[in-house]
């Protein structure tokens, strides 16, 4: 974003031009005396002191990898997600695609507060840069930890099925930076004022070692900087697509209006950042946002099909279109339609006031209205509508959803809070089960009771509710264009099949 008018310093500097007439005699004097500066510092000073100096110098500037990061045998992967649960998801999805084709284990990040990163429109050529999202991602991860919320997308959605040796390997985000920073994120606790700078320090070092804020780093870790606006990746046994021009290009007149000059690329992700290329000897490859979406016929960043010989690469490919919540999410889902709603029912998604669903509320609620009024036409009597809305429970007099409820004799309005028993207990379970893939729980554990103690439950309505939409059998109403839908959607797909609701 910042390169995006190259011509301004050097038409300043001609301007200027005319104010020095000897501007080369001051230049190189500095020069000399700023070298022998140098010199003299780095001769006269005892050698520890030096190290010293070099040391935290080297440590503010350009972190180095521990030597103990370095002597791991295994290679790992990690991104940075953003934006909502359902966008984080797709994102998951894609690295563990990238992790199985790289053959490098997965760091698994917590899930991020809705808002908390944002990446921008790719379609606009208007995102921010890969270091940029990685460093925020890591701001925001220290802050769940501070604020005892942090949890694991891998303690949401159920990895079982994905996760072997030979499919693909993963770690949770925790255990990768206390082995590879020798440094525990629960430290981030801490609140003792003493040692309270030291850590945070360590943990910036830590942060921008991982967020590559510094590029890339010999061995190390290798920083993608492409994303959406250069690059497109692709997975051929080939490789033949590799430096194609993609389809979708800036049009000329958002070229001409924001100076764009990117050009994007289809490259070969294998080819490029597999064994045999200059990654490959990085212990850490670090992604930007792998968010991608189908647009005007081409994919935003990843293109990635199924159309592969490679057995390991189809088997991952089969398992992601579709990963359940854990099965605590599954079972209040279902215990709620079994033992509350008790009968067939519809399911109402309406996404009212977040972004760009403010300005289609009436939209939104006039194809429910149609598809309420068929089936009450149809009978029998009540009809039973599950309602989950990001409008408050408040806020729906005067809306069609409260008419709905004051009708009793046509309808039977069904719905669920986040501090409702069900949804509580089924986050009491959650945490006992432990499904986040910990690799180090024994000794983590007591860090953690040490530091971050009395951890938050996380809420999980927004889960269970899409669990109990998967199962209405008279079906579902979503808000058009909602993640949240689509996510709905697919689990009606797969998940209605096997498991009965
Ligand atoms: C993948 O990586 C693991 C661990 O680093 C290694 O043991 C295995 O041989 C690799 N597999 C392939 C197909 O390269
Ligand atoms: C919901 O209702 C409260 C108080 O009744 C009001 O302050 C708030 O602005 C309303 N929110 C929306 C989104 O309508």
């Amino acid at each position: 974003m910042n390169t995006l008018n190259p011509n301004p310093p050097t038409r300043m500097l001609s301007k200027r031009k005319p104010l020095y007439r000897f501007p080369l005699i001051p230049v190189f004097a500095l020069v000399i005396c700023l070298s022998f500066l140098v010199l003299y510092r780095y001769y006269a000073k005892p050698d520890s002191q030096f190290n010293g100096l070099s040391k935290t110098s080297t440590m503010s500037h350009a972190p180095q990898c521990s030597g103990q990061a370095l002597a791991l045998g295994e290679k790992f992967v990690w991104y940075a997600p953003h934006s909502g649960f359902s966008n984080q998801l797709s994102e998951f999805k894609n690295a563990v695609l990238m992790a199985g084709i790289l053959n490098r284990t997965l760091v698994v990040p917590p899930i991020l507060d809705h808002h908390a990163v944002a990446l921008g429109s790719c379609p606009k050529f208007r995102v921010v840069d890969p270091k940029d999202v990685r460093i925020s991602v890591w701001d925001h991860v220290i802050e769940l930890v501070q604020s005892r919320r942090y949890i694991s997308i891998a303690e949401i959605i159920d990895v079982s099925s994905l996760v072997s040796p030979s499919l693909v390997r993963v770690i949770d985000l925790r255990d990768f930076v206390s082995i590879w920073c020798g440094i525990s994120l629960d430290l981030a606790c801490v609140k003792d004022t003493k040692l309270q700078s030291s850590v945070s320090e360590s943990l910036k070092q830590c942060g921008s070692l991982l967020a590559g804020l510094h590029g890339s780093i010999e061995k190390c870790i290798y920083a993608v900087n492409e994303d959406c606006r250069t690059t497109i990746w692709t997975f051929h046994t080939d490789g033949h697509e590799d430096g194609k021009l993609d389809s979708f290009q800036a049009d000329e007149q958002l070229k001409q209006k924001k100076k764009i000059s990117y050009v994007r690329r289809r490259k070969d992700v294998f080819k490029t950042l597999g064994p045999g290329s200059e990654v490959e000897s990085a212990s850490l490859l670090a992604f930007g946002s792998l968010f991608s979406a189908a647009y005007k016929g081409s994919e935003l960043y990843v293109d990635i099909h199924e159309s592969h010989q490679d057995q390991r690469f189809r088997s991952l490919m089969d398992k992601i279109k579709h990963l359940p919540f854990v099965p605590e999410i599954m079972i209040a889902g279902k215990q709620f339609v079994k033992e509350t709603i008790k009968a067939p029912f519809l399911c109402a998604q309406l996404r009212l006031l977040d972004g760009q669903f403010k300005n289609h509320q009436k939209a939104t609620f006039h194809g429910l209205r149609q598809k309420i009024e068929s089936l009450r036409k149809e009978g029998p009597l009540p009809v039973h509508i599950f309602i989950m809305t990001d409008l408050p429970g408040d806020n729906w007099t005067g809306t069609y959803l409260s008419d709905l409820i004051s009708d009793k004799h046509n309808y039977k309005v069904h719905f669920l809070k986040e501090n409702d028993k069900l949804v509580r207990r089924a986050a009491i379970k959650l945490m006992a089960a432990g499904h986040g893939q910990r690799f180090i729980s024994n000794s983590d554990s007591t860090i953690s009771k040490r530091y971050c103690s009395s951890q938050r439950l996380p809420d999980l309505l927004l889960y269970v509710e899409q669990t109990v939409c998967s199962c209405a059998s008279l079906g579902f109403i979503g808000t058009p264009g909602s993640t949240i839908a689509e996510n709905i959607e697919l689990m009606r797909k797969f998940g209605s099949s096997s498991q009965q609701c």
